[in-house]
């Protein structure tokens, strides 16, 4: 049977009784249901290998044995049918008829009362039973540590603390339940969050691509969904490269690049973010490889990481590491990249292992690709056209995705005062669209943005 088919068929008997409808603290004890299924008299000792005849109509039920104690015959076992394919002895197939013979078991069938109890259903069997029918059920969150981080909508609301309740019931290891409350809009990029049920405590641990991370989840920003973003850039570094991190919250790109023998400046301006980076930074033995700093993201570009570059890009260019920034603000870090122009004016001009920008975005556009290239563009007042490449990080809302651009800063963006005496293969600066027009993306600061 199609799986859709079954999935249909499974809600009209498996279905908790329909008297849980509206209701919103949860009764466990109302979704008791009897429901009568068929079943087979055999002798224990025939039962593994009749089980194997029968795997066409045996009842397949997540959590429900199938084979279980004969009330009436201790030598005995009952095995449970499906209902639906199973109505009389008659639905039984030739070779379903040859092996019961074959095992000398009475193909009669009885009936057997199924007790079904709110542990037996799923929790989105649950839900779908309480919440208005026809409308939408949620039964996905993000988990963080012990936390269920669900996203509720509007006509969920008011079955919220149910709703809470199943997360954490249906769910081992989820001790706590909290729904978004506003959207990511604050500086820190964390949630304003109510807990529905379970554990007021926030401070949590979670494992991703194998580091450890302890956190306050209501004070920083933490997203599971982003593990395989942090692990590609991770991917990326080599032994000895260098790695800026702008916007580091509690350290996910930080502190794998450390493990891998990197050379890391993490930084957060949220103050919360930057004692758990710290403290992270010790959790996986990696604090002597990262310098952690509590800045806004401009500032550290224009102090530690200027500096750094000087220094770094003033060596002879045998065994010179790569110099990686890493910049995941989306929602903002296009307006920082204006930081990079002239950061290096009045330096010895280098064209030599510039640094390698991933800097990440939103876009609604058609054409993500091309909007993140485009703005990037604006804002750095240079042509990235063959010079930079777009990953595409995760769909974040319908028609809203998730973009990382990357490219080599380049030298006529850095050192802008000898661009204009440079005959190299730095890309060209952007033609002005007319005569005395300024570019879209002159400089500005980023913080005031
Ligand atoms: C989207 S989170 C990314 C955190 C981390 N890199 C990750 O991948 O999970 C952005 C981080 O930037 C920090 N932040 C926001 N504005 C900032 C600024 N102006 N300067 C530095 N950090 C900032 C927030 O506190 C937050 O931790």
């Amino acid at each position: 049977m199609p799986e859709a088919e079954a999935s249909v068929r499974d809600r009209e008997l498996f279905s908790p009784p329909s008297d849980v409808r509206g209701m919103t603290k949860l009764d466990r004890t109302a979704f008791k249901k009897t429901v009568p299924i068929p079943v087979l008299k055999a002798r224990k000792e025939v039962v593994s290998r009749l089980m194997r005849a029968l795997r066409r109509v045996a009842l397949q039920r997540p959590g429900i044995k199938r084979v279980i104690e004969d009330p009436k015959d201790e030598d005995s076992r009952l095995i449970m049918l499906d209902p639906y394919r199973m109505l009389t002895s008659d639905s039984f197939e030739k070779p379903e008829l040859s092996a019961l013979k074959e095992l000398d078991v009475n193909p009669q069938l009885s009936q057997y009362n199924l007790e079904l109890t709110y542990e037996n259903f799923k929790s989105e069997e649950i839900l779908r039973a309480v919440l208005p029918e026809g409308q939408d059920v949620t039964s996905g969150f993000s988990r963080v540590g012990h936390i269920a981080h669900l996203n509720l909508r509007d006509h969920q609301l008011p079955f919220k603390h149910l709703i809470g309740q199943v997360m954490v019931d249906k769910n081992p290891g989820i001790t706590s339940a909290v729904n978004k409350t506003s959207n990511i809009d604050n500086t820190y990029r964390n949630f304003q969050m109510e807990v529905l049920c379970g554990e007021e405590n926030m401070l949590t641990k979670v494992r991703e691509n194998n580091y450890t991370y302890e956190f306050d989840f209501s004070k920083v920003y933490w997203n599971p969904r982003l593990s395989t973003e942090h692990g590609r850039i991770t991917e990326l570094l080599n032994p000895g490269d260098v790695l800026f991190d702008v916007f580091a919250g509690v350290g996910p790109f930080a502190i794998p690049a450390a493990r891998k023998n990197c050379t890391v400046f993490a930084n957060d301006l949220n103050p919360e973010s930057h004692r758990w980076l710290l403290h992270n930074c010790k959790l996986n033995k990696v604090d002597q490889k990262v310098k952690v700093f509590n800045m806004d993201g401009k500032d550290f570009l224009q102090g530690p990481v200027r500096e750094e570059l000087m220094l770094r890009l003033g060596l002879s260019t045998e065994g010179k590491p790569s110099l990686h920034i890493v910049m995941n603000l989306p929602a903002k870090a296009i307006e920082f990249l204006s930081v990079f122009r002239s950061l290096l004016d009045g330096q010895p001009c280098s064209t030599e292992r510039l640094p390698i920008v991933h800097c990440y975005c939103f876009s609604k556009d058609s054409d993500p690709a091309k909007d993140a290239r485009q703005r990037a563009e604006a804002v750095l007042g240079v042509c990235l056209e063959a010079s930079s490449s777009v990953h595409l990080v995760r769909n974040v809302a319908p028609n809203k995705e998730m973009l990382c651009i990357t490219f080599q800063i380049p030298t006529a963006t850095l050192y802008r005062d000898q661009a204009l005496g440079l005959q190299n293969d730095q890309e060209p600066p952007l033609k002005r669209q007319k005569t005395g027009e300024p570019f879209s993306g002159e400089p500005q600061s980023a913080s005031d943005s």
